[in-house]
Order: structure tokens, then C-alpha cells, then sequence
């Protein structure tokens, strides 16, 4: 990142489209896609969701994607501002507070998931590596359902993650995720080989590929939504951040689609080597947030140096995590400093939001142990923080910046920006301006009512 911007307030720029590229690629692509995507599929329905997944990411994923990167780069400045400066007023300043409030959530949870990461990689070559495949439900039951282990993963995840933020955006996420994106690709291409290999594993390929399009509800359609805009951040305003951060030069389209594939690309490869495992050991593939912890040991044992390719797994994934934790912790830093200059530096808001998110985390944790039967509005806890965040918080944020785009910026505006004042015309920038005005807005208020239980 370059600090190019002569008047107030001084923003920093990416280093250039590569920089913007793979940070933004490295800020999507983590344990939405490795872990929960195909638990997610397992869930509802294997290829049906697949094929609802695909469809959503298309028609709104991207689409949504691209609205948030030109509400940041039109506004320069953290998504609050943004939406105040796109609209002159600040009635939709809310939306930035709403997605603030489910960055944090997220992140809460997410960190508990990346200290049960932690833990699988300190017992690679441990436990792990020689543990037989009935015995890896109970090494996970038995870990994730305790107090202090779970605890402690959580707050080294939490840490990391604030260091790498203080670190400054180009230090910390740029370098990270130049290297350790095509690594993780590279690995899981080798095991997905040996995945679909094993005896038995075409069972699995025929659940993910093979759709029964009867499973298809607005249930699966909301789970699809939820999980699509978790996987590329959108309706966190996350990404309006990123974007804030971009040259008025850069193509986003361009960059759009490929940030889009790539987090695709290894979602999809994670269900190609979860479910032909899951299917060849007797695992259950709705065995929920569990699925890849229970079923990638048993894939290890397989292998020879099965211990190395688990400590290389679960590293890399932890950097994937650790691009995608930064980038959501990076959605409260700016606005604590740019709201409150002269009482917080980034370093101190960083602390404060990984402290913030430590706290939400702990009932979380608990609720895969001592208060896993604890229940509110008939969830357990995680489920409670997933389903306000992926079936309201996200679809709403989503559907009211579909409405801002379409019907309030206007199409005049819209089309001027994402053809960067007239320079990059093209016939799909028509077809993007419809899907965002017509389409998202009734997809998503289906979504919503979905979540709220109104529809089902
Ligand atoms: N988008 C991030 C992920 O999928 C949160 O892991």
C-alpha cells in the first residue's frame, strides 16, 4: 500500500491490482470455505445446495461484491463514511453499524474454530498421526467439549490475528497472502487426489455432484445466500473497507470475477475432498461444524507421511484463516480510529476489537461443552450467533445496499463508476445494474423472512 492521497484524510492505497487482488482473495478464502462450506453442503442436501451455491454466487455474490468495492472507493473511507458520503445523509449509517456488530460476532466464533485449527496442528505428529479413525470423534468430541483447551486456542488465534493488524494493512495481510494462498491450493489439489481414490469415495462424489432437486426449499436457498456472502464478506461491509482502499483506475469487474473464482475454486475443492472421505469412512455428512475435523484425520492415516501432510494442512489453513480473520477485525479498526482520531491509534483498536471479539467468543465455546444445552429462541448458542449473522444480519445489509445502488444512487452513477468514468464499458455492466436493482433486493427479502422464521 502507498499513502497517495494529498488532502484529508490521508487513506492508503493497494500496492497495485496484485496487492488488491490476493489480499482481498486471501481475506475471502479461509475456513468459510475449507471448513464450513461443506458442512453447509452435508447439511443441506450435498449437490442440490451445490447447485443453489453456484447459482447465488452468480446472480448475487458477485454482483453484491461489486457494490460494496465501489461504495468504498467512492467514499475513501470506512463504511460508515462511505455510505454517509454516497448518500449525503446518514440514514444508512445503521447498516454500517449493523455490520460492524456482525464482523464481531463472526470473528468470535470464527477465532474459537481457528483455536480447534491450533490444536489439530500441535498434534500432527502427535496423537493425530497415529490415531485410528474411530477414535477421531471422541480426540475431537473430547478436546472442543472442554474449558480451558478451547479457551486458549481462541485467545492465540485472537492474538495473532490483532498483531498481524497492527502491523498495517500492506505488512500484514499482502505478504501473508502471497505465498501461502497458491501453497494451500497446491496441498489441497494432492489430497483431494488421494480423497477421491479411496475405496468407496464415489459415494461421496455422487452426493456433492450428483443434485436431487427435490431438497431444493427457501431454506437451502437462504443457507446458500448466508453462506455465500460469509465466504466473499459481503454484508459485513468488510469489503466496502477493502475497497476504500482502491485506485480509481482499478478494473473491479475484472477483479471482481476472479476474486470470485478463486474463493469458489477452493470451496468447491474442499467438498471434493471432505465428502468422497467422509463417505469411505462411515462419517455422517451432516455432521455439522465437526465434519472436517473428524474426516481429514482418518484421510491422513491414509497417506504415507500422513502426519507431515497434516501439520502443511492445517498451517496453510491457518493462514487462509488468519488473511480472513485481519480482514474482518479490519472492518471495526478504521472505524474506531477515523470516528475517535485522537483517543485510539490503530494499534489500541485493534486490541480493543480482539478483546471484544475474545469476549463474544467464550459462550461460544462453551456451547460445544458445558452449555451444549443451554438454548435461546430454541438455538444453542453458536447457532444463534451463525443464524443472526448469515440469515439477517448479512441479507439485510446486502438487500438495503442493493436498494442504495439501484434505486437511490441510480443507474447514471452506478454505471459511471464501475466503467471508471466511461473507460471500461460493457454490455455486463447493464446486466449488473439489473440483477442489483430488480433481483437482490426481492432474493434478499425472501432471505430475511426466511431467517426470521416468516417464511419457510
Ligand atoms: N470469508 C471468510 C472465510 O470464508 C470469513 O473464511
Amino acid at each position: 500500500m502507498s499513502d497517495n492521497n494529498k488532502g484529508t484524510p490521508k487513506r492508503e492505497q493497494w500496492s497495485g491490482r496484485l496487492g488488491f487482488v490476493i489480499a482481498t482473495a486471501g481475506s475471502a478464502v479461509g475456513l468459510g470455505n475449507v471448513m464450513k462450506f461443506p458442512w453447509m453442503t452435508g447439511k443441506y442436501g450435498g449437490a442440490a445446495f451445490l447447485f443453489v451455491y453456484i447459482i447465488v454466487m452468480l446472480v448475487v455474490g458477485v454482483g453484491m461484491l461489486m457494490c460494496d468495492f465501489l461504495i468504498g472507493r467512492h467514499g475513501k473511507a470506512n463504511a460508515v463514511a462511505s455510505y454517509k458520503k454516497l448518500l449525503g445523509n446518514n440514514h444508512f449509517a445503521w447498516m454500517g453499524y449493523l455490520g460492524i456488530f456482525c464482523a464481531l460476532l463472526a470473528l468470535s466464533y470464527y477465532a474459537v474454530f481457528g483455536g480447534w485449527m491450533l490444536y489439530y496442528m500441535v498434534n500432527s505428529f502427535g496423537t493425530l498421526a497415529h490415531i485410528d479413525p474411530s477414535a477421531v470423534g471422541d480426540f475431537f468430541g473430547g478436546f472442543v467439549s472442554s474449558v480451558p483447551g478451547p479457551l486458549i486456542g481462541t485467545a492465540v488465534f485472537m492474538i495473532l490475528t490483532v498483531v498481524i493488524v497492527c502491523g498495517g494493512v500492506k505488512d500484514g495481510i499482502e505478504r501473508a497472502s502471497k505465498f501461502m494462498m497458491p501453497a494451500l491450493l497446491l496441498i489441497m489439489v494432492i489430497l483431494v487426489v488421494r480423497a477421491l481414490t479411496l475405496p468407496g469415495a464415489m459415494k461421496g462424489v455422487e452426493f456433492y455432484l450428483k443434485p436431487d432437486f427435490s431438497l431444493i426449499n427457501f431454506s437451502v436457498v437462504a443457507a446458500a445466500v448466508g453462506q455465500v456472502f460469509f465466504s466473499l464478506n459481503v454484508g459485513t461491509t468488510g469489503m466496502v473497507n477493502y475497497g476504500s482502499y482502491l485506485s480509481d483506475e482499478e478494473d473491479i469487474p475484472k477483479s471482481t470475477a476472479f476474486i470470485a473464482f478463486a474463493d469458489f475454486a477452493i470451496a468447491f475443492l474442499a467438498g471434493l475432498l471432505v465428502f468422497p472421505s467422509a463417505f469411505s469412512f462411515g462419517i455422517d455428512p451432516g455432521a455439522g461444524p465437526s465434519l472436517l475435523f473428524i474426516t481429514m484425520p482418518s484421510l491422513f492415516a491414509q497417506l504415507s507421511f500422513g502426519g507431515i501432510f497434516c501439520f502443511l494442512f492445517f498451517v496453510l489453513l491457518l493462514f487462509a484463516s488468519l488473511t480472513s480473520s485481519v480482514s474482518i477485525l479490519e472492518i471495526f479498526v478504521p472505524y474506531v480510529t477515523e470516528t475517535f482520531p485522537t483517543k485510539f491509534t490503530r494499534k489500541k483498536a485493534s486490541v480493543l476489537g480482539g478483546i471484544i471479539c475474545f469476549i463474544l467468543a467464550i459462550p461460544v465455546s462453551f456451547s460445544f461443552g458445558i452449555w451444549g444445552d443451554v438454548r435461546i429462541l430454541g438455538r444453542d448458542i453458536f447457532t444463534l450467533y451463525d443464524d443472526f449473522i448469515c440469515k439477517i444480519g448479512f441479507p439485510l445489509i446486502a438487500m438495503c445496499t442493493a436498494i442504495i445502488v439501484g434505486w437511490i444512487w441510480g443507474k447514471k452513477n452506478a454505471l459511471d463508476a464501475i466503467s471508471n468514468h466511461g473507460k471500461l464499458k460493457r454490455r455486463m455492466n447493464d446486466v449488473w445494474f439489473f440483477l442489483v436493482k430488480f433481483i437482490c433486493p426481492v432474493l434478499l427479502m425472501i432471505v430475511v423472512l426466511t431467517g426470521f422464521g416468516i417464511i419457510k
